[in-house]
């Protein structure tokens, strides 16, 4: 985004096309009365922009531009390819996706397109160069947003179509039908192939199906969506070079992998709802927030969709309670991003989205959300140069979709392994104690960091694995969870003992795997008494395994069931580091022990020293500018000592220099050096 008009955006989805044009002058209006610097739009105009095949019709949608620039405000456009018109499936039904056991995904909804269809992707570009053409010039024009939400809907596309393009992927990956058979383990089970030409998707089996021939279908299915993203992209940059792209991905979204397709944007944007009804809901977008700034290297992000209020999609659809909106908008702030925006601005009056909230409800302006809204956009409004400063950690959490891929496929050890859930319970860790943290691929540089996180890294490389060591060797402390360093790329195990590329650095090897059952807990007990996992009580579930240490000492052991007396936790000297091991999964006071033991091991300290209970504190900065946001997610007022007198960038303090401030729950200040 432009540096020269340094400000937080703040705006939403923009659906003038659901409204009479009488209505448009009013949404501007009370658009700048808002706040609202940019707006989102076209992202499903397809049908009203070309309403039958190549008969374009723009002429609305110059008037909205036109009535959005004069307003001053900006434009995030869509390239309008979400969702295919009624006359491109009924012309093409081609182009519609199937589900593995063949049924057909029909229109009526969105997103019903074969992301392998070169069809799709004919019309989807044809229009792409329409729209980058006419609008290249416009003054209002800000920022790309390509597609919608890939994979939202359509994860994985099994038909012919598919079919063949992935015949066509695995013979670029893998060269020869040979080379293919050895990947796959086909000697299994009389999969041996003969030809590409007798390869199909991962389609409904009567049992199992292949476990490296559904990795790759993941990773070949990921590849299909971000073609047909880099087609659109292609187009964009080739009309208007010096336009950022973006596209909006999805949290802890299986399907994309966002490191991946961060190197293929220009800016990183997310799509957060939180869940009034989830207590956790804050950590969960902690997690998330900190994965998109991590994504590009530390570049400021856009929060370009979460919910005024209450959505429309989940079981029971509470209204956010007061605050709880400005909080955790405050909280992407806070965590690296640049732009709040909602879906969407005026609320639907049909469809169904039509109860899900908008900055402009169906109440209109005198209501608590919208009022909410337009305090926030005032605020916003108020810091600008916030824009573009940037925050630092010395902790990194390491994660990998192709693992998560290949750790939740069936025929394991368990099947109750969670990646998401799994790496949020060690970055609640990290989150409660105030550190911050990056979320990083395993490929990343490491040295920068005095802690390196890996949760259930079940897929590793040999390259990631020696990255690792080498790491710890140099002085890092690393802490590794339970079932990581087990397989290759493909699926196939490291042999050697597990975890082999990981043997020598954690001192360790794992003889069985002993998962738990669903509700089952073992007692674990630190072999310091006055240690952190020294407390009674203290339990791991989910997990277990028989480790015999090979140079690792244990850190707690197991003191029931049938692994009584072996270790739970160990630690290792490996060169100027040290590599930590967790056999299970430690209930959350125990990991936060573990994690405190481990990050003042590396002399990783909080933000900020001394934060009472439920406060978050992030620090973002530049050469001019050093702010501290504090976040009250507790149910208490919070006191908050400063560890120096600070200027309170929102409000009740006015301009004095303060040296504590007192949140209320929910409570948020901007504070600066
Ligand atoms: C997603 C989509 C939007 C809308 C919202 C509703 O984020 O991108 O088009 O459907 O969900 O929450």
């Amino acid at each position: 985004m432009k540096r020269s008009d340094r400000r937080i955006h703040f705006g939403g989805d923009y659906y003038p096309e659901q409204w009479p044009e009488e209505v448009w002058a009013e949404d501007t209006r009370l658009m700048k009365e808002a706040g609202v610097t940019m707006v989102t739009a076209g992202v499903f105009a397809w049908a009203q922009v070309e309403p039958r095949p190549g008969d374009f019709d723009f002429g609305w949608f110059d008037r909205v531009m036109d009535n959005l620039a004069q307003a001053g405000l900006r434009v995030c456009l869509a390239t309008m390819t979400a969702s295919p018109p009624p006359w491109l499936t009924r012309l093409h039904p081609e182009i519609l996706p199937e589900t593995e056991d063949g049924r057909r995904k029909w229109p009526g909804g969105r997103q019903h397109y074969c992301p392998s269809s070169p069809v799709y992707r004919e019309y989807a570009t044809r229009l792409v160069e329409q729209v980058a053409g006419r609008y290249a010039q416009h003054p209002a024009l800000e920022v790309w947003h390509v597609g919608n939400e890939y994979g939202c809907h359509i994860r994985q596309c099994f038909c012919d179509v598919s079919a063949a393009d992935f015949r066509r992927w695995l013979g670029e990956r893998y060269g020869t039908v040979g080379a293919l058979n050895e990947a796959w383990s086909t000697a299994f089970w009389s999969q041996r192939y003969d030809s590409f030409d007798e390869v199909l998707p991962p389609r409904l089996a009567p049992t199992f199906a292949n476990p490296s021939q559904q990795l790759d279908y993941w990773r070949f299915s990921d590849d299909a969506l971000r073609q047909c993203f880099l087609a659109e992209t292609e187009v964009l940059r080739r009309v208007t070079p010096d336009v950022p792209v973006t596209t909006n991905l999805m949290p802890h979204h299986k399907p994309v992998d966002a490191f991946e397709w961060a190197r293929h944007q220009d800016v990183m944007s997310l799509d957060f709802y939180q869940d009034p009804h989830d207590p956790d809901t804050h950590l969960s977008a902690a997690y998330n927030f900190d994965l998109m700034r991590s994504a590009r290297g530390g570049q400021p992000w856009l929060l370009l969709e979460q919910a005024p209020s209450a959505v429309n999609w989940r079981p029971r659809n509470g209204p956010k309670p007061p605050g709880a909106m400005r909080l955790w908008s405050w909280q992407a702030v806070a965590q690296g991003a640049d732009a709040i925006m909602y879906f969407q601005w005026r609320q639907s009056r049909g469809g169904a989205e039509k109860f899900h909230s908008a900055m402009l409800p169906h109440g209109g302006t005198g209501t608590r959300i919208h009022r909410e809204v337009s305090d926030l956009g005032r605020e916003l409004g108020s810091v600008p140069e916030i824009a573009g400063t940037r925050s630092r950690a010395d902790a990194a959490l390491l994660t990998d979709w192709n693992s998560w891929w290949a750790l939740e496929l069936d025929s394991r050890p368990s099947t109750a392994l969670d990646q998401a859930l799994i790496n949020r319970a060690h970055h609640r860790a990290l989150f409660d104690a105030g550190v911050a943290c990056d979320v990083l691929p395993p490929s990343s540089e490491l040295s920068g960091y005095k802690l390196v996180v890996v949760p259930n890294l079940y897929l590793l490389g040999e390259d990631d694995a020696r990255r690792l060591a080498q790491y710890v060797e140099g002085g890092g402390q690393l802490l590794v969870s339970f079932f990581s360093g087990i397989v290759d790329g493909c699926d196939r195990v490291h042999l050697g003992g597990y975890p082999a590329p990981l043997r020598e650095l954690l001192g360790l090897r794992v003889e069985e795997f002993w998962p738990l059952d669903e509700g089952v807990s073992v007692p674990v007990e630190g072999v310091d008494p006055g240690g952190p996992l020294g407390a009674p009580g203290t339990e791991g579930d989910l997990w277990s395994e028989a480790v015999e240490l090979e140079g690792a000492e244990a850190v707690a052991v197991f003191r029931g069931g049938e692994l009584a007396g072996r270790p739970a936790v160990t630690r290792h000297a490996y060169g100027a580091g040290t590599a930590w091991y967790i056999g299970t999964r430690l209930h959350r006071a125990a990991m936060r022990g573990l994690m405190d033991q481990v990050r003042q091991a590396a002399g990783v300290g909080p933000v900020l020293a001394g934060l009472p209970e439920g406060v978050q504190a992030t620090v973002r900065e530049d050469d001019e500018h050093r702010f501290l946001f504090l976040l009250n997610h507790g149910d208490e007022d919070a006191v908050v000592e400063l560890p120096e007198p600070m200027r309170d960038r929102l409000g009740p303090y006015g301009t004095d220099r303060v040296t504590a401030v007192t949140l209320p729950p929910r409570g948020v200040a901007v504070m600066e050096h």
